[in-house]
């Protein structure tokens, strides 16, 4: 298996699916056309294909998952139009292109964010799309997807999957993680903090989107336990190599400014560790994530390799 295939066929999956909700105008236009804007200007789509890698490892098939695995992308993207306000990092370029506020004020980019957090809880619990059948692209193909609630997944999980999501993006997760790093610009970094704000608002949503996978698929505590910590791992790696790349990569490259952590005074691993001593540490937690998964054997590969992917990324 080619791990650049694998993501990109699962992101092109999770792209039409994204694609295919926002192809009938709402009005007001202007917070179609935002929401649209930032969603489907590109983005690794790495948490929803976590959804769907997990879920596969539990024995699932990725098609009858999309809508749950799709909602989180709507999730990262309002963190992500709010992260760049002027009044948080401060930031115009986002995935290659002006970041919300600069194309449609900051009243606008703030009700956009706003409306795809809430859009992310309807379509997760949204019974009537999860029975549809949704004709997608993928791969130049035309795929007729049944996103039927299907007998193995059940309400109970569903619900389950909705207050994980909830926990991991909100006052005991992402946000938390958001306040603690908006707090600390300009302190000098210790340990703990610094955990703290990458666990919090980094680390929680990557870990629920790995989650969501043994959740669905009715999987026992101990596969839930090992994607769980597999989850902490990769997702605090993740962060790690956010800090570096915003030090050691370009801005066209990147999609984003680079050297703004810098500016800003933000506590990022870098700052505190220098940048080698912080990618050994990412290298230690990619490492540690791949050991937990040896209660699976090959359907796990593809989980094994994206963990590898991450520390190799350059965007
Ligand atoms: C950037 O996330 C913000 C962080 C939490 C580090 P990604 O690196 O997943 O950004 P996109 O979605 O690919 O643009
Ligand atoms: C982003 O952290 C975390 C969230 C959006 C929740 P950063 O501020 O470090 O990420 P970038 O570098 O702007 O993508
Ligand atoms: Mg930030
Ligand atoms: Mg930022």
């Amino acid at each position: 298996m080619d791990i650049h295939t694998y993501l990109k066929e699962k992101r092109e999956l999770i792209d039409s699916y994204l694609e295919s909700c926002f192809n009938v105008p709402s009005e007001p236009r202007v917070l179609h056309e935002a929401m649209k804007y930032s969603l489907l200007a590109g983005g690794k789509r790495i948490r929803p294909i976590l959804a769907l890698a997990s879920y596969e490892v539990c024995g699932g098939k990725a098609n009858d998952i999309i809508p749950y695995a799709a909602a989180l992308e709507l999730i990262h993207t309002y963190s992500l139009i709010h992260d760049d306000l002027p009044a948080m990092d401060n930031d115009n370029l986002r995935r290659g292109k002006p970041t919300s506020h600069k194309v449609f004020g900051e009243a606008i980019a703030i009700l956009a964010g706003d409306a795809l957090l809430t859009e992310a809880f309807s379509m997760l619990s949204n019974t009537k799309m999860q029975n549809s059948k949704i004709k997608i692209q993928n791969c130049g193909n035309s795929l007729s997807l049944n996103t039927h609630l299907s007998s193995h997944i059940s309400h109970h999980s569903i619900l389950r999957v909705i207050h994980e999501v909830a926990v991991a993006a909100g006052t005991h997760g992402m946000v938390a993680g958001q306040v603690q790093d908006i707090l600390s610009e300009n302190s000098k970094p210790d340990r703990d903090t610094l955990a703290f704000i990458h666990l919090y608002k980094t680390a929680a949503l990557i870990t629920a989107s790995v989650r969501i996978g043994p959740i669905l698929a009715n999987s026992d505590e101990d596969a839930l336990m090992a994607l769980t910590k597999y989850g902490e791992n990769i997702g605090l790696a993740f962060q790690i190599v956010d800090d570096i790349l915003n030090i050691e990569g370009n801005t066209e490259e990147l999609g984003k400014p680079a050297g703004s952590d810098e500016k800003m005074k933000k506590m990022t691993y870098p700052a505190l560790f220098g940048t080698e001593k912080s990618r050994q540490k990412a290298e230690d937690l990619i490492s540690n994530a791949i050991d937990v998964l040896k209660v699976f054997s090959s359907e796990a590969e593809p989980l094994r390799k994206i963990a590898r992917y991450l520390i190799k990324r350059r965007v």
